[in-house]
């Protein structure tokens, strides 16, 4: 598979847009989510660890997937990450971690995997009896807030109802849709969720 992330990463970080929204769904996760010291937290699509980075400090340690070799080699940087992050560079979809985590947490990475459907049923499958998921993506958007043929863009956002009804049929309880933050690009504003729900025990 290419790395469709590979000219962005190197400056990912001086990025304001994915700033902006890293702080925002951080800000989010910890009122909405219960970050324990205890707990292996999975950060899917953790990219450049803009949001690992920042949960790692208040919690045990912190499983980093991604797709993309770049975008984890600057991950693999961070002071604030050392000796807490595992790096894991696969598709969880196709080839599973093996093993459960208390939470998964994810930021603006569920719009590029093509089926939301096995994609919640996966992260369902990672997560131990009780374990929860803090997932923020964009709010359904009319398309405009990738440039035109991004590649591997495969969703303009999300309608809130229809993934709240994945959630529940993979299993998911608790099913909470929160405002996590508000972007602006371009002078339009985009608001992005926070969805939480939690694995019965
Ligand atoms: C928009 S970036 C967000 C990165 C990071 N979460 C942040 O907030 O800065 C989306 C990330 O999702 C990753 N990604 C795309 N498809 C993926 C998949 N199937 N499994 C894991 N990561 C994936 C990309 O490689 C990229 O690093």
């Amino acid at each position: 598979m290419s790395d469709l992330f590979r000219d962005k990463a190197a400056e990912w970080d001086t990025r304001p847009v994915p700033l902006q929204i890293s702080e925002g769904v951080f800000a989010a996760m910890t009122r909405h989510v219960p970050l324990d010291p205890g707990a292996t937290v999975m950060d899917f699509g953790a990219g450049t660890g803009l949001v690992a980075g920042r949960i790692a400090p208040l919690v045990s340690s912190i499983v980093a997937v991604d797709v993309s070799p770049a975008m984890l080699e600057q991950l693999a940087k961070k002071p604030e990450l050392a000796g807490k992050v595992e790096i894991v560079c696969q598709n969880l979809l196709e080839v599973p971690l093996g093993r459960e985590v208390e939470l998964v947490v994810s930021a603006m990475a569920m719009h590029h995997v093509e089926d939301t459907r096995a994609l919640v049923r996966t992260l369902y499958a990672h997560l131990a009896p009780g374990g929860r998921v803090a997932l923020a993506d964009l709010d359904a958007e009319d398309g405009t807030f990738h440039a035109p043929g991004t590649v591997g863009v495969f969703h303009a956002g999300f309608e809130r109802g229809a993934l709240g009804s994945l959630l529940e049929e993979a299993g998911f309880v608790d099913v909470a849709f929160h405002d996590a933050c508000e972007v602006i690009k371009e002078e339009r504003r985009y608001p992005i969720f926070l969805v939480t729900a939690r694995r019965p025990a």
